[in-house]
């Protein structure tokens, strides 16, 4: 037998990641993280002790499934984390954007950040809390770490609820659809149509094959239910936690795993002309990071809409800085 060992295991033995904020979006992803398999250890930081010890004597009953040990910790224990995710922070409210929490979560990431980088100054951030664009540049800002370093989930989400709703339109599975969604993890994203494709197709040529219209206005709503997505889930439940929760994962992964994964996070650097911005492209995910090694084809208009996103995000990066 030809046995193939997945290749988690080994990795796995000696992973420590660190969760701070052990809200829904913490804990969701500390449960989703158990659950992989990727990490021996997890600990949950909060400001509230107490609830972040209840919800761990909870996960630590499911850790037993998992052999994977999960604690309540200090900033301290950071030290050795190979990923420190920072969730903690204030949520929107139905109607707020996510723009309207910079100024409280800028605050929080002042009192946060420093604390983990005196601790574990090798490790890398992975920023969940919103805006998390302008809280990535926060974090890069406030820690001195390498842009490499510091990773904001970005619109790794949308990406994947912008292939959902593709997939659920075309009526093929999500992971059969490339697409990609950049820029802001707000309301000033934009999908790159220029380059999504479905069996290697662009999609008006996959309409094409397949024998189906291509309506313009259709592939808008596939973009506006992604861009709302979030909007309409608080507007229903007051908040969204398990689809990032997942996201986080698969963005810890191939750091981990060294896994080389390509993926759209939030990265701090300069897009269409705008210079010192943290916006998501995809990048490449290691070890070592997130690197933009391949800067992705846009045509014109998407160029430009990349560049309203960036000025939308600088406006609010200045809001927060001294
Ligand atoms: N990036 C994404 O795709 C995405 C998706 C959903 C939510 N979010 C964001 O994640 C953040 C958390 O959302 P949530 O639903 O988990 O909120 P939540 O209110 O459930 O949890 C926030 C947690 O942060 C803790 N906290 C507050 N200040 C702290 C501090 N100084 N140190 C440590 N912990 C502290 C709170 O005690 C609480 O447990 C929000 O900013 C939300 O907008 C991002």
């Amino acid at each position: 037998m030809n046995y193939q060992p997945p290749l988690v295991v080994g990795h796995a033995k000696s992973t420590k990641i660190v969760i701070v904020g052990a809200g829904s979006v913490g804990v969701t992803t500390a449960y989703a993280l158990l659950l992989s398999g990727l990490a021996a250890e997890i600990v949950l930081i909060d400001i509230d002790k107490n609830r972040a010890l209840g919800e761990v004597m909870d996960l630590s009953h499911a850790a037993h499934y998992a052999q994977a040990k999960i604690r309540v910790g200090e900033y301290v224990d950071c030290a050795g984390a190979a990923a420190v995710i920072i969730t903690a922070g204030v949520n929107q409210k139905p109607g707020q954007t996510r723009l309207d929490l910079v100024q409280t979560n800028h605050a929080l990431f002042e009192n946060i950040v420093p604390q983990i980088v005196e601790n574990a100054p090798d490790t890398i951030l992975i920023v969940a809390t919103n805006p998390v664009d302008v809280l990535t540049y926060s974090a890069w800002k406030i820690s001195g770490f390498p842009v490499q370093r510091v990773i904001g989930s970005g619109t790794s989400m949308d990406t994947t609820r912008f292939r959902h709703e593709l997939g659920r339109h075309f009526g093929v599975s999500p992971r059969s659809v490339h697409a990609v969604i950049v820029g802001e993890h707000g309301d000033s994203q934009l999908p790159v149509w220029s380059l999504a494709t479905i069996s290697g197709m662009r999609l008006q040529d996959y309409c094409g094959q397949a024998g189906i219209d291509y309506a313009h206005d259709d592939m808008e709503e596939c973009a506006r239910k992604t861009r709302e997505a979030a909007y309409e889930i608080i507007q229903r439940k007051g908040k969204t936690n398990y689809g990032v929760a997942s996201v986080l994962v698969s963005i810890i992964e191939p750091i981990i795993t060294n896994g080389d994964a390509i993926m759209t996070v939030s990265r701090v650097g300069t897009y269409a002309g705008v210079e010192n911005v943290s916006l998501s492209m995809p990048c490449k995910l290691n070890r070592d990071g997130a690197h933009q090694d391949v800067p992705l084809l846009l045509n014109a208009s998407e160029q430009e809409a990349l560049r309203k996103s960036a000025l939308s995000i600088k406006e609010a990066i200045m809001s927060v800085e001294k």
